[in-house]
């Protein structure tokens, strides 16, 4: 098992992230259960289905009682709602939880952010843990305190930033994974790599992770979480670092909700592994990499099995006009992250906005 420690400056503590096979069972090794009031436990009708009587018997066991409380929310990114989040809070009510609780957020990211969110507002927050159940969830979201929720089609406009105590990576979840869940979360590991550790995307591009046995996952996994944790750590809040994160995001994120709306819709990682290749792209047009680093990049992103080019029927036009309402413009001008060179990500970098139709031109071309 590896574990990894995250510092929260602003609460001048630490929490860790486990990652391992068959390590739900032992939670009570990792988390002092014995202070808190009850155990609540938040997923989504997909992992129930799997995991959650194994993750309620090891709570009971370990508490040595029956009452620990659960709640499933119908899983799905449409989901994540403040509706879903109002109807937690009064069951949360209704079962008389108290500040003393522990929430235990049982999923991937959907799961992970609004669970998280849920347990930082009610009763003005209450300690949770994570146990990430996907490939995506393990690497990004239920690591560094982002949680919230979409309002409308608008994503994840609401949300605070509140630490879990503890978060757990088990390899054994990923078995019940469909091959195109386990394969888009791979490409936040490929982000993490080409923004901080260049021999870490070499390594972790040679075979799909759909072909990796345990060990090589849990190894990216592991690594691609070191690389997370030490950009959080220096950033919380995202005011500097931590927008390196974002590599891949600006165009992706448009283009997952665009493709919302087609018959194809696309997965999140799909449409930051696009997103990758098209910020690649201006970083090449802008000079920052060039042209050999640009065709390394996208041919990795193609041999892992990754989408390269967003196939639908849009414009450059419609693209480009999507791009000035996504969150992360400041005033109209969008500050990129970019890549300096296979492994060394910049931020707040400003660019030329023919640079940028012509990089969307590039990812919309069959
Ligand atoms: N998913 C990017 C971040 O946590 O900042």
């Amino acid at each position: 098992m590896h574990s990894i420690d995250i510092l929260v400056p602003s609460h001048k503590s630490k929490y860790s992230v486990l990652v391992g096979t068959d390590i739900i069972g032992q939670i009570s090794k990792f988390i002092d259960l014995s202070g808190y009031s009850s155990v609540y436990i938040i997923t989504d009708s997909n992992v129930a289905r799997y995991y959650l009587d194994t993750v309620k018997d090891v709570f009971a066991h370990e508490l040595h009682r029956k009452d620990i409380h659960t709640y499933i929310f119908q899983a799905g990114e449409q989901h994540k709602q403040l509706g879903t989040v109002e109807a937690i809070y009064h069951d949360l009510a209704e079962k008389r939880i108290d500040r003393k609780a522990l929430i235990v957020n049982l999923g991937g990211g959907v799961v992970t952010d609004l669970g998280g969110f849920a347990a930082a507002t009610f009763l003005r927050g209450i300690a949770c843990i994570n146990i990430s159940t996907t490939l995506e969830g393990m690497v990004d979201a239920s690591v560094g305190g982002k949680t919230g929720v979409n309002l409308g089609i608008l994503k994840n406009y609401v949300g605070v930033f509140a630490q879990p105590k503890l978060v757990i990576a088990d390899s054994n979840t990923l078995k019940t994974l469909p091959d195109r869940v386990l394969l888009q979360g791979y490409a936040e590991v490929i982000k993490h790599a080409l923004i901080a550790d260049k021999r870490f995307f070499e390594e972790s591009i040679k075979i799909s992770p759909l072909k990796m046995d345990d060990d090589m996952l849990l190894q990216a996994i592991t690594r691609s979480i070191e690389i997370k944790a030490q950009i959080v750590q220096e950033d919380e809040t995202e005011k500097a670092a931590r927008k390196l994160l974002n590599f891949g995001h600006t165009i992706g994120h448009v283009i997952e909700s665009l493709s919302m709306n087609t018959d194809k819709p696309l997965y999140h990682g799909e449409a930051v592994a696009i997103g990758m290749v098209a910020e690649s792209y201006i970083s090449y047009l802008t000079g920052m990499i060039d042209e050999n680093e640009f065709e390394t990049i996208e041919n990795a992103v193609r041999n892992v099995q990754l989408p390269i080019r967003y196939i639908a029927k849009t414009t450059v036009k419609k693209v480009f006009e999507k791009l000035v309402t996504d969150k992360k413009t400041e005033s109209g001008n969008i500050k990129w992250s970019l890549l300096m060179g296979i492994g060394v990500g910049e931020f707040n970098v400003a660019v030329d906005d023919k640079f940028v139709r012509e990089a969307i031109e590039y990812i919309l071309a069959p």
